[in-house]
């Protein structure tokens, strides 16, 4: 399959405007990108190309019925230079549950991991090695087949485009837990990376944020008694010293972090609940002081520490710990994930 994929180099790199020292999160891209186009009924051979603007048709359906499906992921430098990925096949795994959802065609394993990995290969000067930064890594499927038959399109892109990147967020997160919007509903997407929920959850976290909080803390479309995720992460709630997060369902998206600090903890031997968690119980916890920590997991954020949160036009602080969870299971995870520690799990990959 490698032999497969075409390989149009860049006349001149820019990676010397770079400045890697101070990166922003997904906006500055990479040399190159991957494109494997989906045409009368099948994949057609990778191509890797210079990044560079896309033409597609006014009337491809993307536009128009948002068929459109994403991953995010990370590539790092150990110090031996090997680059290393994360459980990658976990986010092959789950583009092609969102696909089924949005009928799209499934993408085979080989091509997506054969095309990750040459894509690596070719732009691997552009992985970061200072600590905390790494090459975000964002593989998407959408429809680029024409018209405005509200059905699905023929024709299907798969790309995958890279960015090196620092942090998602500068510092803890301020949220408001949300009563009226939900980013989700029961039979509906929200367990698939379509990149519709996201839209839909801009107008509440923009409401959220003239309000002056960073993020939102979803809760479930139907009693909104339940936090469900804390705007694009999972999240943990720490009550004492028992960890909790919600199980996922329709509504809650599958993180590859979640599912990985689960493990973790349960083998630091933190105790670890996986249970619905209601509002009530947390605002009850934090008026005892029993509410130690909350923090946000996601592959952007990695764990994201909140500081306090909203709710009912009253505001709730959280303490600040010496040794919080949130730290423990951070280094834990990225010490696995640059070679700083043993893999007992399998999890990291080297290219
Ligand atoms: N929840 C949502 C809605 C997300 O967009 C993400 C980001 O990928 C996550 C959770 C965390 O998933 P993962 O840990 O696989 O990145
Ligand atoms: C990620 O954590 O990789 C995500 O996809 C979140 C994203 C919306 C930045």
């Amino acid at each position: 399959m490698s032999s497969n994929i075409e390989i149009k180099h860049i006349e001149k790199s820019k990676i010397a405007s770079v400045d890697f020292n101070n990166l922003p999160f997904g906006s500055v891209f990479s040399d190159h990108m991957l494109t494997c186009t989906f045409k009368n009924g099948k994949w057609e051979s990778p191509v890797i190309e210079p990044y560079s603007p896309i033409s597609l048709d006014p009337s491809a359906k993307i536009f128009h019925y948002g068929q459109s499906i994403f991953e995010g992921m990370k590539a790092y430098k150990d110090a031996e230079g090997n680059t290393l990925l994360f459980r990658p096949l976990e986010n092959c795994k789950r583009l092609n549950k969102s696909a089924e959802r949005l009928v799209i065609p499934q993408i085979p394993e080989e091509f997506f991991m054969q095309g990750l990995k040459e894509l690596l290969k070719v732009d691997e000067a552009w992985i970061p090695t200072n600590e905390g930064s790494s090459l975000y890594i964002r593989p998407f499927m959408f429809a680029s087949g024409n018209g405005f038959h509200a059905s699905p399109a023929n024709e299907y892109k798969f790309m995958i485009c890279t960015a090196p990147s620092g942090a998602y967020f500068a510092g803890k997160v301020n949220v408001l837990i949300e009563e009226k919007y939900a980013r989700a509903a029961n039979g509906g997407v929200g367990f698939a990376k379509a990149g519709g929920n996201y839209a839909a959850q801009f107008y509440p976290t923009q409401l959220a944020i003239e309000k002056g909080y960073n993020q939102v803390i979803w809760t479930d479309d139907n009693t909104h008694e339940y936090i469900e995720e804390a705007g694009a992460m999972n999240i943990f709630v720490r009550i004492n010293d028992t960890l909790i997060t919600s199980p996922t369902n329709d509504r809650i998206l599958d993180g590859i972090t979640r599912k990985s600090i689960l493990q973790l903890a349960e083998d630091l031997n933190m105790a670890v609940e996986v249970r619905k968690i209601s509002v009530a119980e947390v605002i009850v916890a934090a008026q005892s002081g029993a509410l130690k920590e909350m923090f946000g997991t996601g592959t952007a954020a990695v764990i994201s520490p909140i500081s306090g949160f909203g709710f009912q036009e009253k505001d709730y602080e959280l303490p600040t710990l010496e040794m919080p969870f949130a730290s423990i299971l951070k280094k834990s995870i990225t010490d696995i994930q640059t070679n700083k520690s043993e893999d007992p799990y399998g999890w990291r990959v080297q290219l």
